[in-house]
């Protein structure tokens, strides 16, 4: 295992910081950290999130960029060169979803998360590595659905696996040039992950089994940050996402497509 990543005094950038997982990594890291950079597509949603923080010293940038463009991830990055920041952890944390099948979705939605999910993760790690300070941290957020292939999330679910995939190999070549890398898996969080990823005729997922997995987003950074603290390579937040993830990545892929089969063919009924 990785040494683990000190978070007291930490650079950070936050990727996707204006909701969710994102706000909750900025606000558990406010009162250790020496500067947070948050970026989003939302700047009055970053400003909130930045007010929200007032009461702590940190220093706190907004950075408004899209980065599921290559405009955007330029524009990330040389708002941290303009300013001077050097950073010792990056949070890549932004990312979508969509619910229903692949053929009725819509292509600039799949392309999209194509683009956030592994284009800008994978970039924005490719350019940070040479600025980040050591010892320093990436932390990736993947997700439980890396585990499995999943039927009216195929496309989200296929960018996770790439994710963790990429997090675990990634992990092994930096070991030793002093940046941990950290992939963290969670389950159903309530965010506005559910919101976005809806589609507009009203198209959901079958939520069977979710309440089992679901702990709330403050658990889930609780959980990732003492992973990054003690040098964890991939953390599963919570006892029913780490029994979840044990027994997808063990099953039999056979009996994986049958069960998936089955629980595809009730949501059409
Ligand atoms: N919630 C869950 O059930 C769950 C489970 C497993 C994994 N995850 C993962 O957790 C991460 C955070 O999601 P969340 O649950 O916190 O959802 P969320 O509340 O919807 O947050 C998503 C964040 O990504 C940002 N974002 C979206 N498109 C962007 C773009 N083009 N450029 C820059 N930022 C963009 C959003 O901000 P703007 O709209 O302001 O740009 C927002 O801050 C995602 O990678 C997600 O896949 C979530």
């Amino acid at each position: 295992m990785a040494n683990g990543f000190p978070l007291e005094k930490c650079r950070a950038i936050i990727t996707g910081a204006s909701s969710g997982l994102g706000a909750e990594f900025a606000r558990q890291l406010a009162p250790d950290a020496e500067w947070l950079v948050l970026v989003a597509r939302r700047a009055d949603a970053l400003e909130e999130v930045k007010t929200n923080l007032s009461s702590h010293k940190v220093q706190v940038h907004c950075c408004v960029a899209d980065l599921a463009t290559d405009a955007g991830r330029d524009a990330m990055t040389a708002f941290l060169d303009v300013n001077g920041l050097k950073p010792n952890l990056l949070i890549n944390n932004a990312g979508l979803g969509d619910y229903g099948t692949f053929a009725s979705s819509e292509a600039a939605k799949t392309r999209m998360q194509l683009e956030l999910n592994m284009t800008a993760l994978t970039m924005l790690t490719h350019a940070m590595i040479p600025r980040l300070q050591r010892p320093g941290g990436i932390i990736n957020v993947s997700s439980l659905a890396s585990t499995l292939p999943m039927p009216a999330l195929a496309v989200y679910a296929a960018t996770k696996s790439y994710v963790t995939s990429f997090s675990e190999a990634l992990a092994i070549e930096l070991e030793g040039a002093g940046i941990t890398v950290t992939c963290l898996c969670p389950g159903p969080t309530p965010t506005n992950f559910s919101k976005t990823a809806k589609r507009a005729d009203g198209t959901d997922t079958d939520r069977d089994g979710q309440g089992l997995l679901r702990i709330p987003p403050s658990q889930v950074v609780r959980l990732a940050l003492e992973g990054v603290n003690t040098g964890r390579p991939c953390v599963f937040p919570g006892t029913g996402v780490i029994v979840a993830g044990t027994l997808f990545r063990l099953m039999p892929r056979w009996i994986m497509r049958r069960v998936l089969r089955g629980r595809f063919n009730k949501g059409k009924v």
